[in-house]
């Protein structure tokens, strides 16, 4: 039987005031792209010391991260003391979650466009991680902005998907974080990636309502409303604000108990102005906090530079970045704040 309450509770932890996710899920795939880049080897025990540097992390994690989204292979790892990690998160108060999906394949019959697998089997799955400690889930759908596409095969079939999920999660005692991202990679205009991710929201509740998901117990992570990295005009910070917000209330019923960004490829400092435009906008129906990945963790990640040496340099970089969020989520960032 599901219990919404205790859904509800941990939906609201998610997002409470002054606190995000930190979306430490990369897959074995994209964390090597992130330790290459600090010229250190993917092995399971330096994707472990990387993670393990934030998750220890005191300041940055009892103050600023609500909840860390885990990959399988993290949920399962200890410390070099012998604590397994979800119990080091825990004891931050930040509440644990794991990545369900398994990833985009090509979608049948649509070039250029993927669907998210990984239903197969999943309320087993869904059991075995909430034994494991996981409060919250992920599923990441993925939809591309070009030349005719995205068509409505790939957007309804990504959002049944989603729908479908979330479902199982609710069902199985797990919070479903929502995440249809319409990517930013394109060369197309803000305006287009407002009519996109306009129609990709609306579909999606839809689909979540057909699925039967309770909107009180899901948290939706969508993309920003944004142009394309290639376009030939990038929109204002301000524009950028003022859109997201225009189709988030269009689209987003004030059920839900909050809206989680994914940072998608923006710069740290984007991610943080553009949070904390909108927050400053307020007053909202929901909040409005960020699941990053990237723009939490890029700073971390080269000032650590996989030396054990520099562990807390790597902890003070996370946790201004944390901080500067946080203030961004009650709509009180500043350059002044960023530079202190
Ligand atoms: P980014 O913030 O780097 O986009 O990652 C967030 C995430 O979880 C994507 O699925």
């Amino acid at each position: 039987m599901m219990d919404l309450k205790k859904l509800n509770d941990i939906a609201n932890r998610m997002v409470a005031p002054g606190k995000g996710i930190l979306a430490a899920d990369e897959s074995t795939g994209s964390i090597a792209k992130r330790l290459d880049s600090i010229s250190t080897p993917n092995t399971e025990e330096n994707r472990r010391d990387y993670r393990e540097m934030m998750f220890s992390a005191k300041e940055a994690m009892s103050n600023y991260i609500s909840g860390v989204i885990l990959f399988d292979e993290t949920i399962r790892q200890k410390a070099k003391d012998g604590t397994p990690l979800v119990e080091m998160i825990a004891r931050t108060g930040a509440v644990p979650g794991i990545k369900l999906d398994k990833g985009p394949k090509p979608l049948p019959f649509a070039p250029g466009e993927v669907i998210t697998e990984g239903l197969d089997g999943l309320p087993a799955r869904v059991e075995e991680y909430v034994k494991l400690g996981a409060g919250f889930a992920k599923w990441r759908a993925v939809i591309d902005i070009g030349k005719h596409i995205p068509t409505y095969n790939c957007i309804n079939a990504n959002t049944m998907t989603l729908a479908r999920y979330a479902a199982i999660c609710q069902e199985g005692g797990l919070v479903p974080i929502v995440e249809p991202e319409v990517l930013m990679d394109g060369d197309h205009d803000i305006d287009t990636c407002m009519r996109i991710t306009e129609w990709v929201l609306k579909e999606q509740f839809h689909q979540l309502h057909y699925a039967g998901v309770k909107l009180e117990g899901m948290i939706l992570k969508p993309n920003m409303v944004i142009a394309g990295k290639k376009a030939a005009r990038q929109a204002s910070p301000e524009e950028v604000a003022e859109k997201t917000l225009i189709v988030l209330k269009r689209c987003v019923p004030a059920a839900v108990p909050g809206i989680a960004f994914l940072s998608g490829g923006q710069s740290s400092l984007d991610a943080t102005r553009h949070l904390h435009l909108m927050n400053a906008a307020g007053p909202l129906p929901w909040r409005l906090t960020y699941s990053y990945g990237r723009a939490l963790q890029a700073d971390a990640l080269k000032t650590w530079g996989g030396k054990p040496g520099n562990l807390a340099a790597g902890q003070k970089a996370f946790a201004h970045r944390a901080r500067m969020n946080a203030l961004a989520t009650g709509g009180k960032w500043s350059d002044k704040a960023e530079a202190a």
